[in-house]
């Protein structure tokens, strides 16, 4: 079989590393490149932290890493999400110094001539802010036409935001880069709060996956009983309930397999003006208006026990990869 190619754009804090393990640890994808940026944590803990994360899954040597952007378009970043993520954007968890350091290039660069050097092969998974994208189409505004498509998580279309009234992190966090990526033409699937907010990892799941790991991923899985356990906690003092919500493995799991979710076509537009609804995912949800045009397919339900299942299946295999 097979797998998908993808670059997968993080700002490791807890959901991002469990995505990146996902992503690793599947048969279905074979990771191309990651791309760091600021957000959860600064764009150096993130790259720091994803060179961490790759090589406790011993997947160092052959994933390159390129860090980008350190703050949004326009506006200043806000800092890191301590309360979320903990000081160093992973639960506070302490893993050893990178052995490798991450490439010159800058990651809008990485992804431009990634895209350029396979048109029509690569799958762009972005589980942050989206302002490396922004700087990589107006580079060169080509590659929209290039890239097999977009995966983002962010967004939130029929349900309240979770860093303002209405607006979701990736989307707020950078509003003016997210509307250039929704207007540039490239094929989207938002994977935003109306379907992530029902992928929730529960200390079932969490036992499940221990019952389950193979002995070899057994410092991986110590990880990610730390850092899914100082997720729940933050959850429970959200009011977000026990549980973690599994924000960015889930824009994973619909890459890999997008038949667990059913979409809605919509043309959504970015709010990037108001100061109550900055970063807002508007589309004209009245039956009377006829769609004429989308921009992207809008995640609204999702086979959440599916995905957490298949989470579990895939994070605790045995590592097969280079077996034949
Ligand atoms: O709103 C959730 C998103 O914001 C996730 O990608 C999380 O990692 C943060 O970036
Ligand atoms: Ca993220």
């Amino acid at each position: 079989m097979s797998s998908k190619k993808i670059i997968l754009d993080v700002d490791t804090g807890i959901d991002d590393a469990l995505a990146i393990l996902y992503a690793v640890k599947s048969k279905e994808i074979q990771i191309e490149g990651i791309t760091t940026v600021f957000g959860n944590v600064s764009a150096d803990q993130a790259t720091r932290n994803t060179l961490q994360v790759l090589e406790l899954a011993d997947a160092n040597d052959n994933i390159p890493v390129a860090m980008g952007a350190k703050k949004p378009l326009f506006r200043e970043w806000s800092g890191p999400v301590i309360h979320v993520h903990g000081q160093n954007g992973i639960g506070d968890y302490e893993l050893p110094e990178p052995s490798l350091q991450p490439l010159e290039e800058h990651a809008a660069d990485f992804i431009v001539r990634q895209v350029n050097e396979q048109p029509g092969e690569l799958t762009l998974v972005f589980v942050a802010r989206l302002t490396n994208l922004a700087l990589a189409l107006a580079k060169d505004p080509s590659i929209a036409g290039k890239v097999k498509g977009l995966v983002l998580m962010g967004g939130a279309l029929k349900t309240f935001g979770n860093v303002t009234p209405i607006a979701e992190a990736n989307i707020y966090g950078d509003p003016e880069a997210a509307h250039r990526v929704f207007e540039s033409g490239i094929p989207i699937t938002m994977v935003g709060l109306d379907v992530t907010r029902k992928a929730k990892f529960q200390e079932e799941h969490l036992k499940q996956l221990m019952d389950l790991a193979s002995p070899e991923n057994e410092k991986m899985i110590k990880f990610i009983e730390h850092i899914i356990r100082f997720g729940i906690e933050a959850s429970v003092k959200m009011n977000e309930g026990k549980c973690r919500l599994m924000h960015d493995p889930l824009a994973v799991g619909v890459a890999i397999d997008p038949g667990l979710v059913k979409s809605e076509n919509h043309y959504v537009y970015i709010e990037t003006q108001s100061r109550l609804s900055a970063g807002a995912t508007v589309a004209d949800l009245r039956l009377s208006r006829k769609k004429t045009e989308t921009n992207a397919a809008v995640c609204v339900e999702v086979d959440h026990e599916r995905f957490i299942e298949h989470f579990i299946q895939t994070v605790a295999s045995r590592d097969e990869r280079g077996e034949g």
